[in-house]
């Protein structure tokens, strides 16, 4: 039988993201009550400040060391490493609004994919201490321990997770759209500031589903392997493959995943906007 090239070494490339999540996160806590550098990338909300660059900095250079033969895309640096067919996404400090604004609720992401298939997912909460991993075909976990979504059968009984994208200011009616069809239908939604932990969260049943537009790969490379290992599913929002570099997110169970689809469409088919995309 013929076995994925990156079979056998799966577990050194999950040992070195949650090495490396655990660095980058000891870092980010260690800096999160002090005072920090906030740049503005764009219109007011797009922030970026020294730690996430430190943070950064930190998994890509060791990355490199580490792994000189593989390809690191992270969020704050330009795409590095020779061509390869792995490929990290790094996002060094998911959640920097929050960050910023010292909301206790952020997260570095590492993810790993092998011609564009993730393999290893690690998310790191420093201040929870909470480290989510999964490798393909072995399922998630939460610390040691493993993970499964929830078993939450509809959508009126489901607590659902969402994000604003970077252009909300000018597409608010757009976007809010799609949070008062599902406001209207669901016991509740939750707004965190941190994609790759909403798909944590969804992964261990926190929350029932995620929705999300505009998301970059580095938000979402090692979350979404969490919740397919852990039982969910990942779709685009009329239920096609779930692409990494594509603009649509949908996250969920599995039991609920074509109520939400039937919402979302029937948004965008009502829709005065077009998605823009
Ligand atoms: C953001 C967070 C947020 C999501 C945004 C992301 P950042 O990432 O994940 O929850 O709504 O779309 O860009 O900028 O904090 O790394
Ligand atoms: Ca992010
Ligand atoms: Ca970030």
């Amino acid at each position: 039988m013929q076995t994925d090239p990156w079979h056998n070494d799966l577990d050194h490339y999950l040992d070195i993201a949650q090495d490396l999540a655990r660095q980058a996160g000891a870092l980010i806590k260690d800096q999160w009550l002090t005072t920090k550098t906030v740049e503005i990338k764009t219109d007011m909300v797009d922030l970026v400040t020294n730690v996430d660059k430190a943070a950064d900095a930190l998994i890509t250079e060791a990355l490199h060391t580490r792994l000189p033969d593989h390809q690191v895309l992270a969020e704050e640096s330009a795409l590095s490493g020779p061509d390869s067919p792995y490929r990290w996404y790094i996002d060094p400090l998911d959640g920097t609004t929050n960050f910023a604004h010292t909301f206790p609720h952020f997260a570095v992401s590492v993810g790993l994919t092998y011609e564009s298939q993730p393999i290893v997912g690690v998310v790191y909460d420093p201040i929870r201490n909470e480290l989510f991993c999964a490798r393909r075909g072995s399922g998630a976990s939460l610390n040691g321990s493993p993970i499964r979504v929830s078993s939450t059968p509809s959508l009126d009984r489901s607590l659902l997770l969402t994000g604003f994208p970077y252009d909300r200011r000018q597409r608010s009616h757009f976007y809010l759209s799609f949070y008062q069809a599902f406001m209207l239908r669901t016991q509740g939604i939750r707004r965190s500031g941190s994609a790759a932990l909403d798909l944590c969260y969804t992964a261990c049943g926190r929350a029932d589903g995620f929705w999300e537009w505009r998301l970059y790969p580095w938000d979402s490379a090692a979350g979404a392997l969490i919740v397919e290992e852990a039982g969910g599913r990942m779709s685009d929002f009329g239920g096609q493959t779930f692409e990494l570099t594509g603009d649509q997110l949908l996250a969920s169970n599995g039991k609920i995943h074509q109520a939400l689809i039937e919402v979302l469409q029937h948004v965008l088919s009502t829709s005065s906007e077009r998605s823009g995309a």
